[in-house]
């Protein structure tokens, strides 16, 4: 039996970065209390809600930014000597941002971060958070072996296999997670960030989403923010090195099957709050979305409804590959302690209600549009 102790040993001085996002700050929540944790931040400490507030990070916060030459030097500085690892879950996440803006955080800020930890004395481990989108628009059966591919669907992920390859550079041994599509906490929903899918399910409330485009043969793998931090740390705790997909893999569903699990969460919250029962949007495949809808929007829509419309294009290549990830090797890394994710039938109603209780306020602050 492989023993694989559920936390970072009693001596860890993590730095975490990405502190405020979905998937650091749910990890802040996982280590906090049970290792010292240090956080890089952009933002003071306390100047935003998070679901887990950074004062949880008992060596404090480094105030800095991946996109600042300076950062090694800061970090050096004001960093404590004695970090022995450093979770780096910080990231330009947008789907549809610029080359140069996604490679400025993610691949020249990692190989920043890369730097600084080159230096330090005690460093027993460096682990990326990645993303199982660095296949690109591979197809089929795609497992952490495959070498990174020629062609990417967005800038975000050709940035993120960039970090990935300087890692693998700087860093030789590393730990390197690859997750899928991340929702809120599977018990109560909670993340600190909506993106991903809450756009879509916001425009979907307000009535303006028509359509979803995507193809019947689509497979979208989506897993709970927790059982993504918790598998981190069983990987860290566990010594892994490698690329490790995080997935539901054969487990993941059609769009279809997104899509309905979606209308009665969602309906489900509006009728709790006495508003009435929205249709599931209508299935369009790509190909007659771009000979058909396409162009009639570009002809009558009115400009910001037709920018609207178009801000979902960047879910399309997601919601169109026929593919599936492999989750053979964290099975491997962490023997029985291995515990799948679960169905996302089993978690999408809290996702769905903590997003529902939450979206006034992100709504007016911006933070919801795709
Ligand atoms: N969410 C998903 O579905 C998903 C799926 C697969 C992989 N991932 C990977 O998981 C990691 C975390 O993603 P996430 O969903 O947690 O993203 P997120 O919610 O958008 O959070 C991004 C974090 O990165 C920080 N950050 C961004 N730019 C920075 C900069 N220039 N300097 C310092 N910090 C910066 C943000 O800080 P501020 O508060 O200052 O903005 C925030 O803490 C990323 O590597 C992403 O590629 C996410």
């Amino acid at each position: 039996m492989t023993e694989v102790p559920d936390s970072m040993p009693a001596d860890a001085v993590i730095l975490l970065t990405g502190a405020t996002g979905a998937v650091g700050n749910e990890l802040l929540r996982q280590l906090a209390g049970k290792s010292h944790v240090l956080v890089l931040t952009r933002r003071p400490p306390g100047a935003q809600e998070l679901p887990t507030p950074l004062s949880a990070a008992d060596c404090g916060a480094v105030i800095g930014d991946l996109r600042d030459p300076d950062l090694p030097l800061i970090l050096r500085k004001k960093a404590p000597s004695d970090v022995t690892h450093v979770i780096h879950a910080a990231a330009n996440v947008s789907w549809n941002s610029s080359r140069s803006a996604a490679f400025e955080v993610n691949a020249d800020g990692t190989r920043r971060l890369l730097e600084y930890a080159a230096g330090l004395g005690k460093l027993a481990q460096f682990c990326l958070i990645s993303t199982a989108y660095v296949c690109g628009t591979r197809t089929g059966y795609i497992t952490e072996d495959d070498p990174l591919p020629a062609t990417y669907k967005n800038a975000y992920e050709e940035s993120k296999a960039a970090a990935e390859t300087v890692t693998a550079q700087l860093m030789g041994s590393s730990l390197t997670i690859r997750p899928s599509i991340i929702l809120g906490r599977s018990d109560s929903g909670e993340i600190a960030r909506f993106r991903t899918l809450y756009p879509l399910l916001s425009a979907w409330n307000r009535g303006g989403l028509p359509m979803i485009v995507g193809s019947d043969d689509a497979r979208v793998d989506i897993v709970p923010v927790d059982w993504v931090a918790r598998s981190v740390i069983a990987l860290l705790s566990a010594g892994a090195v490698g690329p490790f997909h995080l997935v539901a893999g054969q487990k993941s569903g059609s769009l279809a099957d997104l899509a309905n699990a979606m209308a009665v969460a969602l309906n489900a919250v509006r009728l709790h709050d006495g508003k009435t029962q929205l249709p599931r949007p209508a299935q369009v495949d790509p190909e007659t979305y771009n000979r058909m809808h396409s162009p009639l929007i570009d002809r009558t829509a009115r400009a910001r409804h037709r920018m609207l419309l178009h801000a979902f294009d960047q879910y399309r290549p997601y919601f169109s590959t026929p593919a599936t990830f492999a989750n053979i090797r964290i099975r491997r890394a962490l023997g029985e302690h291995y515990l799948a994710p679960p169905p996302l039938v089993e978690f999408i109603a809290a996702a769905v209600w903590y997003w529902w209780r939450r979206k006034g306020a992100l709504e007016r602050d911006g933070s919801m549009q795709p």
